[in-house]
């Protein structure tokens, strides 16, 4: 036996994956951790796996609440109460339509969630994984910004400093729906520096790899938007899951369980498409910005222990 820590597996593609990875693989412990709006619809949903799941309460906008889970964690790994740590995905992710949320500790919202957040969870769990494991974190080809990747519904990713990004009101008229989505491309730019950066500093037989679904339309991510463009994303943009560019929910999920349980091969640091490794933007190479990216989250892992 093993154990998985995974976030974002209460509904969209995260669900999928779960229940797919907990059916095809008898050996998985899965650790999950969710908001408590919605713990008891999930802990219901997942009854039939009750002994090999384990359900935490953890609001990944908040950097007690995941030192708190990760803790939490770490006791039961130290105590036997779960099997060896081998796998982490980090698949929870929200997108808003402004740049202005904040969370308690004052950063924004899509930038703790989308990116500090997994820092946290990989810094408070790191010293407890044993080879061979698989960290898989979620992004997104909107890291991309062209028409190709996004269809002209997401503006490309506006790189700043770290510090800046963190905070609301980092790109321009925050108030904005477009500056709610650069925030989100942004910040899947960002987590594909994070795992360039982990991907460097993990010893062997421990990697790291992104995760691409694809645009796959009704699931929850959309939920902030406004009625007209829900209504889009739950009717419109499904028909176009005939087209390579877009993805249903159940297929999506089930390539992501085959990226977490490593049936899509792919070397550390990798980008999968879906289903196969590709070269993610070549704006998503820059060693500077990872060293820069790890840094200033590290400071706030470093606080956070202090
Ligand atoms: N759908 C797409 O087109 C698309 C495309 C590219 C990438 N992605 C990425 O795929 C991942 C899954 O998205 P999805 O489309 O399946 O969206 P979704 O249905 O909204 O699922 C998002 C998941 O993240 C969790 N989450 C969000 N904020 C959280 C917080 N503060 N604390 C704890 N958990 C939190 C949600 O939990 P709750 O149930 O508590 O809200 C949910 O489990 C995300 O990383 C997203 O960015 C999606």
């Amino acid at each position: 036996m093993y154990t998985l820590v995974m976030t974002g597996a209460t509904r969209g593609i995260g669900r999928v994956a779960i229940e797919e990875i907990l059916r095809t693989d008898p050996d998985l412990h899965v650790v999950a951790l969710v908001r408590a709006h919605g713990r008891t619809e999930f802990t219901e949903a997942l009854a039939e796996f009750e002994q090999r799941t384990t359900i935490l309460d953890a609001d990944l906008a908040s950097i007690g609440s995941i030192r708190a889970a990760t803790a939490e964690i770490t006791r039961a790994l130290e105590d036997g109460a779960l099997p060896p740590l081998r796998g982490i995905a980090a698949n929870a992710g929200l997108q808003f339509v402004d740049a202005l949320h904040e969370t308690t500790d004052g950063f924004e919202t899509t930038f703790a969630v989308n990116v500090l957040a997994n820092h946290l969870l990989l810094r408070g769990l790191e010293s407890h994984l044993r080879a061979p494991s698989r960290i898989v974190i979620t992004v997104s080809d909107t890291h991309f910004g062209d028409f190709r990747h996004t269809g002209g519904m997401v503006p490309a990713p506006r790189w700043a400093a770290p510090s800046t990004l963190s905070r609301p009101g980092a790109f321009e008229n925050p108030a904005t729906v477009a500056a709610g989505r650069t925030a989100y491309s942004t910040s899947k730019l960002a987590a594909i520096y994070l795992v360039h950066e982990w991907a460097r500093r993990l010893p062997d037989g421990q990697d790291i790899v992104s995760y691409n679904p694809s645009l796959v339309p009704g699931t929850g991510l959309a939920r902030a938007a406004s009625a007209r463009d829900r209504f889009v994303n739950r009717w419109l943009l499904p028909a176009l899951a005939i087209t390579p560019i877009v993805d249903r929910a159940p297929a999506a999920g089930r390539k992501l369980a085959d990226a977490i349980l490593g049936r899509t091969p792919a070397p550390s640091g990798a980008y999968i498409d879906r289903t196969r490794m590709v070269p993610s933007s070549d704006e998503s190479y820059d060693a500077d910005r990872e060293h820069e990216l790890w840094d200033f989250l590290d400071e706030q892992f470093t606080r956070s222990i202090a």
